[in-house]
């Protein structure tokens, strides 16, 4: 992993050596200072002064997260807090029209800084308004879940849902800080902190074996809210590393990058299937489990390493069947929408073995017959 646009900046390191680093992390990439450490939320409003001086900040948070960390945030900085209510339903168009409306009441200029603090939603809502205010303002990410600590957080992306499907309308905007606290973790209910381990446990999948053994090592553990602070930074480090050094090869998704959408195009179509009352994590667990066995089945995959990862999820607690209400048509009709496909034809990224995953012809990308896809969504009841 070099340094540059996305190596490590300071203390901690890569995962990759079995034992994700257990110190304190400081990463760049692309424009992004990445911090992480533990207690870091305390010093929140000096980081973002100092990433951003002379600047207004404001703060966005959902109404759950609000009261518990963004509010002594704003108050630090001496600045109003923008609320919406909690929920994956808060990321569509409206609501990015609403808090923009809220930016320009204000009377807010191009000095502004939207400091997000939150989960994936608010993280991808906040930095899509601050993508497009004034032709883009600066965003700063303070995520407290597990999802948008090691994901959503890191990379850029931003976005909204649509009726069609999830993130369908977005930009991508890289943050000037991101700032990241595995304290947060201690507030955060059980079921993300459930849901945010699939994420944990794709980035093993795709790019880290030995971490992918690490947390099959530490197992259930790893979901108690009084996890050992050390093992909790470890965990985030180990993930954070991962993502940053596929980022900092591809920022824009045009080959490498695509591997971290493995899992996420049947599970994107389950979780919109849901009506999002399926969490995003929850429905990567499935969509990993079943993308596995395509890859399996078309003879990509090693077999079995879909079973590797049913257990490990199952493990953790994640669900690892497709609900016998999704219809497999209808799963097949919504990955021909998903942004990932092309012409009307969705791709997958699909792991080699634990750890690698299929290059496909340098794009990371592979068209699989739909009777195979069919053949894997059953496989996965
Ligand atoms: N969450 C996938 C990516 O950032 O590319």
């Amino acid at each position: 992993m070099g340094m540059g646009t996305g190596g490590p900046a300071g203390a901690g390191g890569p995962a990759g050596a079995g034992e994700p680093a257990g110190a304190a992390g400081e990463f760049a990439l692309h424009g992004a200072r990445i911090i992480v450490r533990a207690g870091a939320l305390a010093d929140a409003a000096a980081l973002v002064r100092d990433c951003a001086p002379g600047c207004r900040p404001i703060v966005i948070a959902d109404a759950n997260v609000a009261p518990l960390h963004a509010a002594p945030i704003a108050a630090a900085l001496g600045t109003d807090l923008l609320t919406f209510p909690a929920g994956e339903a808060s990321k569509v168009r409206a609501r990015w029209a609403a808090l923009t409306d809220e930016l320009l009441a204000r009377q807010l200029g191009r000095d502004t800084v939207v400091v997000a603090v939150g989960g994936g939603v608010c993280g991808d809502l906040a930095g899509f308004v601050a993508a497009t205010y004034l032709r883009g303002v600066p965003v700063m990410q303070i995520p407290t879940s597990l999802v948008a600590m090691i994901d959503a957080a890191i990379g850029g992306k931003t976005g909204v849902d649509t009726p069609h499907g999830k993130n369908l309308v977005g930009a991508f905007h890289q943050p000037a800080l991101v700032l990241i606290d595995p304290l947060a973790l201690r507030t955060l209910p059980a079921d993300h902190r459930r849901a945010g381990m699939a994420e944990v446990i794709k980035h093993g999948v795709i790019a880290d074996e030995p971490y992918f053994h690490w947390i099959a090592a530490h197992g259930a553990a790893l979901l108690s809210p009084i996890v050992a602070d050390e093992v909790a930074q470890r965990l985030v480090l180990g993930s954070v590393a991962v993502k940053v050094h596929i980022v900092a090869g591809d920022e824009r998704e045009g080959g490498r990058r695509r591997i971290l959408n493995f899992g996420h195009t049947i599970g994107h179509a389950v979780e919109h299937l849901s009506n999002y009352d399926v969490l995003h994590g929850d429905a990567v667990a499935i969509g990993m489990v079943a993308e596995a066995r395509l890859g399996e089945l078309a003879g990509w995959t090693l077999p079995g390493l879909a079973d590797e990862i049913r257990d490990l999820c199952a493990t953790l607690g994640l669900p690892v069947r497709i609900p016998s209400a999704f219809d497999a048509e209808t799963i097949l009709s919504l990955t021909r929408g998903d942004k990932k496909a092309r012409a009307g034809v969705a791709e997958y990224a699909l792991p080699l073995r634990l750890g690698e995953m299929n290059v496909g012809e340098g794009r990371y990308a592979l068209r699989m017959d739909e009777g195979l896809v069919r053949a894997a969504i059953e496989a996965t009841r």
